[in-house]
């Protein structure tokens, strides 16, 4: 039995190769097979199938000039064999490099994430890289590398470390079952309870509370449609997922479809925010979360309150319901509510679920039941409005399967249902809620196309860039963008890759609601068609939001109009012939909101800081910054309590650059530190409200003690008199290098500003929005694109436009 040593072609047999004692005699196919197995699991090479042998030859001989070795004969009179992965060379992921130090590929990225993600996977391959702000992440639009990453194995497992999407949600909600580790006792014990509880059987019994709701819906639209307005489509799909949620997981009526005034109650705004807020931090990347940040005080305020809400529903059911422990199957079929259910399964073993694990598992179903059934309502009532043809097919399609606006739907109907389920099916593949299922890598793993990715690593199924890859997606009308609905029934389609469509991820950690979510869009579907038809009167282009967890649109209002007659269909005898005429989906663009007015202060001698002032400036105009002033501290706006509360109410940045003469404040700010003092004496902590603020001191060691004294002062006593610090405070030492000192910290304070507010900070012609590299994505029109510039600050403004944005209650 040879040995012989076997190595990556590139590296070196000697120090890097592995002694593989392989059978003299070949057995044909068999024999390379089982030494292809052998060589994977050596090297970690994820797909058997990529391993290929060849002669050995110098590192910088290209790939296709190996000679391949196919047969075990050929190989065994070698003393060394080079393996190649894919026909190729083992290398890193290619991906963006460069870029701003510390920023990275952050503007590669984002806003526009998912358009990003999608030009990214084009220009670099079916793997890439990209770090900024500290966070690595990898990327993957290849049905294959989607189903070994989502696999739960050696290989790859749901792990929620710091470079993971998840992580800011799992600072919240550590052990619930979407948020806990895969190898943690929390998720199996919580996965084995609520498997039983998701179950076919169990499933049935919902289909009535669904379609209740539903017809609830349903008369809620119909008093809108009375009263001729237009509905935030969001806002609704968040009042029927989270009543029907709501009475699954928890058995209570919150009554958010009584009538069209009906309000999203507040619990389910409080999840949304959780979200959002979870986003937003893993936008802005490690450091900043780090630092103390309103996000992160925001966020453990909102879970406390989540948890009291948890708490006291557990102690309530556990008082009223009656309900004796019982084995899992029975108490998925006779509990009242998913929470009853979970405090009074047991297992096999007669164990229960831990209390403190039941109300992150309640928690975590009114969080997933909701937001991501209500992103997919929003979106498959975008594609009743935007493709009126495949709209109108799928009403005839109920009619002719016998459904009516007053006869209940039975789950056996719902089953039959073909063109429901292809629209459904249509919807999710463009519009799918859920975009980044990440998992960590468990070692060095080589992967198709001979990528090394390193152990730790956490890689992204880009969900949206898979389902419209167009090696797999060419099915009938040859084009992946195409809304239609009627690909479904081709045979490509049928015989497309098993994980080119995998809208509720694959494996262990997939979703386990999935057969929930589509029983209920499909039952909400349903009944929307019945009775209406669909306007879309969104002002201009509808557009997503970057900073949610989930795709979901913004913006989109519709009008409600009624159905036509069920006798008209009957009287067309529509065949249900394919719709021919089908269209592009569009894409929405990413979400838009204006950038802040922006100050630039100084108080100066000698000038170096009203230089400084001025530089920032002149950023702050290439960047896109509109309303932009250079003003001495005394002018400022801040100098005033009356201009202070003005300029509050509305978006605002202020740089402040101050400097220090023996211990004092410059000349010209001698009255604004009076008025710090006085203020301060007062007890004034709201005397800044709404202002965000930073500040540099320039100064000089050399002054001993007093060094920075003055702006030391101004940025203490703005933030203790309310004003919210968006940055550190920086200093510049004259005796050292000030000028050195002032470009580090505006290179940090530039990055942390692009990572709170998502703007490209690389510049761009003046004019206020965004245009070439803030999205560079290849669909989407960049000057149709604003940048999204939101107050950091926990200030009733920013809140205010966050809530109203993300709940839309404004029917
Ligand atoms: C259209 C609607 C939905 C979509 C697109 C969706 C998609 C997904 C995806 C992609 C995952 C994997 C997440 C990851 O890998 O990090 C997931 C997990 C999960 N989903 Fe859904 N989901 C939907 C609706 C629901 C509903 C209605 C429920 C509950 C009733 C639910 C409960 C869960 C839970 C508990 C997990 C975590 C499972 C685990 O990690 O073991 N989902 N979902
Ligand atoms: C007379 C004099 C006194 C100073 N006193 C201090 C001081 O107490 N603390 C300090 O940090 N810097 C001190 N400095 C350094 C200045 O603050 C520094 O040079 C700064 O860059 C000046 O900014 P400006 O040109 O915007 O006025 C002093 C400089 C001078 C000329």
């Amino acid at each position: 039995m040879p040995a012989i040593v076997f190595h990556l072609h590139g590296k070196s047999p000697e120090t890097e190769g592995i002694t593989i004692n392989v059978q003299h005699a070949d057995d044909g196919a068999r024999g390379i097979d089982q030494l292809r197995n052998t060589v994977a699991e050596k090297f970690s090479i994820a797909l058997v199938s990529t391993v290929s042998f060849h002669k050995s030859a110098p590192a910088d001989t290209t790939a296709s000039e190996l000679k391949s070795l196919d047969t075990l004969n050929e190989i065994t009179v070698e003393r060394t064999v080079a393996i190649l992965v894919s026909g190729k060379k083992v290398r890193s992921a290619p991906g963006p490099t460069g870029g701003i130090p510390f920023i990275g590929g952050y503007s590669e990225i984002y806003p526009d994430f998912m358009g990003n993600y999608q030009r990214l996977l084009s220009k670099y391959g079916h793997i890439v890289h990209v770090s900024y702000l500290g966070k690595s992440v990898y990327l993957t639009d290849d049905p294959d590398c989607a189903g070994l990453v989502l696999s739960e194995g050696d290989l790859y497992r749901k792990q929620i470390g710091e470079n993971h999407p998840l992580f800011p949600l799992k600072m919240s909600i550590p052990n619930g079952i979407f948020t806990a580790d895969s190898d943690s006792p929390s998720w199996s014990t919580s996965h084995k309870f609520i498997m039983t509880a998701m179950g076919a059987k169990a499933m049935r019994n919902y289909v009535r509370t669904m379609d209740h709701t539903a017809n609830r819906l349903v008369h809620c639209f119909n008093e809108i449609r009375t009263k001729n307005t237009d509905v935030d489509a969001f806002s609704w799909g968040l009042r029927a997922a989270g009543q029907t949620i709501g009475e699954v997981a928890v058995g209570i009526d919150f009554k958010m479809l009584d009538d069209a005034d009906s309000s999203v109650a507040s619990i389910f705004q409080q999840i949304g925010r959780t979200l959002q807020l979870a986003q937003t931090l893993f936008r802005k990347g490690k450091i900043y979360r780090a630092l103390p940040n309103p996000e992160k005080r925001e966020q453990k305020a909102t879970a406390s309150e989540l948890n009291t809400f948890v708490h006291t529903e557990a102690e309530r059911i556990l008082r009223e319901s009656g309900t004796r422990d019982m084995p899992l199957a029975k108490a998925a079929v006779s509990t009242s509510s998913l929470l009853d259910y979970m405090l009074h399964a047991t297992d096999e073993e007669g164990r229960k679920m831990d209390v403190e694990l039941v109300h992150q598992n309640v928690l975590t179903f009114l969080g997933a039941g909701q937001v991501t059934t209500s992103s997919a309502l929003s979106w498959l009532w975008y594609c009743l409005a935007t493709f009126p043809a495949q709209a109108r097919k799928l009403y005839d399609s109920l009619i002719e399967a016998g459904l009516h606006v007053d006869k209940e739907i039975t789950a056996d109907e719902l089953s039959k249902l073909e063109y429901l389920d292809w629209f459904v099916k249509e919807t999710q593949r463009l519009y799918n809620p859920a975009f980044q299922p990440t998992r960590q890598a468990q070692k060095d793993i080589i992967m198709p196309g001979g990528i090394l990715i390193p152990k730790g690593a956490q890689v992204t199924v880009a969900l949206h860039s898979l389902m419209i890859n167009p090696e797999h997606w060419k099915a009938r009308t040859q084009d992946p963008l195409t809304f239609d609905p009627d690909r479904w029934g081709t045979e490509d389609v049928r015989k497309r890759h098993k994980n080119a469509y995998i809208p509720f991820a694959a494996g262990a950690r997939g979703c386990i609601g999935f057969n929930f979510a589509l029983q209920e869009i499909k039952i909400v579907l349903a009944r929307v068609v019945l009775n209406f038809r669909i306007e879309n009167t969104t002002e201009g282009a509808v557009i997503y939001d970057p900073d949610f967890s989930l795709y979901r649109p913004l913006n989109f209002r519709m009008k409600l109009h009624k159905q036509v007659d069920p006798a008209a269909v009957k009287a067309e005898a529509k065949t249900m012939d394919a719709v021919t005429e089908t269209l592009q989906a569009p894409k929405p663009l990413v979400g838009a909101r204006l950038l802040p007015r922006f100050w630039a202060v100084h108080a100066s001698n000698n000038g170096t800081c009203q230089g400084m002032a001025g530089d920032v400036a002149a950023r702050a105009r290439r960047i896109g910054f509109t309303d932009v002033q250079v003003v001495s501290l005394a002018d400022s706006p801040l100098a005033s309590p009356k201009k202070t509360a003005e300029v509050a109410a509305g978006s605002n940045l202020f740089m402040v650059f101050v400097a220090t003469y023996n211990g004092e404040p410059p000349d010209a700010a001698l009255s604004f530190s009076e008025m710090l003092d006085m203020e301060l004496r007062a007890g004034n902590e709201s005397r800044f409200a709404g202002i965000n603020f930073c500040v540099f001191g320039a100064g000089n060691t050399q002054w001993g003690p007093t060094y920075q004294a003055f702006p030391k002062k101004v940025d203490a006593n703005i933030s203790t008199l309310g004003g919210n610090r968006v940055f550190e405070k920086g200093s510049g030492d004259a005796n050292a290098d000030q000028d050195g000192d002032f470009t580090q910290w505006v290179t940090r304070m530039w990055a942390a500003t692009a990572a709170n507010f998502g703007v490209d900070i690389r510049g761009r012609p003046q004019g206020g929005m965004a245009t070439d590299n803030m999205l560079n994505s290849l669909e989407y029109q960049p000057d149709a694109v604003k940048v999204e510039f939101v107050q950091r600050s926990n200030t009733s403004q920013s809140t205010v436009l966050f809530h109203s944005i993300l709940i839309g209650c404004d029917a």
